[in-house]
């Protein structure tokens, strides 16, 4: 049974968040909506919105030539050797605007999620697979209504981060012309997504597992209508960085749909227990901390609008609260 709780609206130095008003984007009915409200960037630069984008200036002085008038062409020999130089360094650094940037996103997986002992990646594949069916089954209405939203905006081009073994794949089921990438860093998860997939009729090619993580999303600028992200902010090595990449990756006006488990309140004995089982949690769940603040990373992460409601999922223990919602880049 989900039990949603009232939010109560809380203040940053950037975002003054209320109870939502009447006639919200997207108002899912018995929650409690909060609306978290920034001022558009979308005027920004790549470059502004992500310090970290590279960029490459190369001067070209063709035409320029020594000045001596003598006709000698070193003005043409500058230009030939420095766009010579240019094109060598073009392939060696990854293009933001490639289709595919599986270098730097490898590279980066191996950093931050360096690989498991096999045996570990497959225990967690698979206790994901067997023990988390009565939590997908209270959590489905929301999630149906989430991703309603998906065919509500006509959403074709969908990315979800860190899938695991697929339990959402089936919400997307039954749209056509729908392409689902599906992220993990664990590669055990794909024959459980491939079998998920199947189970919820997705045809083969709609469907492509890819191994990498959300903070170095290999795929290109402004390229994806929807991302997913369902318990798995929890678990990212950086919040900020996949909030970041999430954002990068969606075109202007597409929606990163979200389910997170977050910390409870401080001073609850919920609270307490979390704080003492999150060691124990990260060892044997992959990583996955139990006390994070996600919807306030969320809320500072720099999207347009973002609709977020709290409940807490009976069947989650000390996974609670919950935060869900959608927000709009
Ligand atoms: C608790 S599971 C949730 C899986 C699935 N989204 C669900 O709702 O059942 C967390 C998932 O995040 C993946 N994960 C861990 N670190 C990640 C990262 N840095 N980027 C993307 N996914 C990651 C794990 O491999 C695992 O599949």
């Amino acid at each position: 049974m989900i039990h949603s709780t009232s939010v109560s609206s809380f203040t940053t130095n950037a975002i003054k968040i209320g109870l939502s008003p009447v006639g919200s984007a997207f108002p899912l009915t018995g929650c409690n909506n909060v609306q978290l409200e920034r001022p558009s960037n979308s005027s920004k630069s790549r470059t502004e919105q992500n310090p970290n984008a590279n960029s490459l200036a190369i001067s070209t002085p063709y035409g320029r030539g020594c000045g001596c008038g003598c006709g000698c062409g070193c003005g043409r020999r500058q230009f030939i050797e420095t766009m010579a130089a240019g094109a060598a360094l073009l392939t060696a650094l990854p293009s933001a605007a490639s289709d595919r940037v599986p270098d730097i996103s490898t590279a980066m997986l191996n950093r931050i999620h360096p690989p498991r002992p096999d045996w570990y990646e497959e225990f967690y594949a698979s206790a994901m697979n067997n023990c988390m069916k009565s939590y997908e089954a209270e959590i489905s209405s929301c999630k149906s209504q989430l991703f309603n939203e998906l065919r509500r905006k006509k959403a074709k081009e969908v990315l979800e981060i860190g899938i695991g073994t697929g339990p959402n794949l089936k919400y997307y089921a039954g749209d056509t012309g729908m392409h689902v990438f599906g992220v993990d860093p664990n590669k055990k998860m794909e024959k459980y997504a491939k079998k998920a997939a199947e189970a919820a009729g997705l045809e083969q090619t709609s469907f492509e597992f890819i191994q990498a993580i959300g903070e170095a999303l290999p795929l290109s600028d402004a390229s994806i209508d929807a991302v997913i992200g369902t318990l798995v902010l929890c678990s990212v090595k950086d919040v900020k960085l996949t909030l970041r990449e999430v954002k990068r990756v969606l075109k202007p006006g597409g929606l990163y749909l979200f389910v997170e488990h977050v910390g409870a309140e401080d001073g609850t004995f919920i609270r307490y227990v979390q704080n003492v089982l999150d060691p124990l949690q990260q060892i044997l769940a992959d990583g996955c901390h139990l006390t994070r603040e996600t919807a306030k990373h969320i809320a500072h992460a720099g999207f347009v609008h973002v609709d977020s409601n709290m409940a807490f999922v009976s069947n989650a223990s000390i996974i609670n609260p919950h935060v869900y919602g959608i927000a709009y880049k």
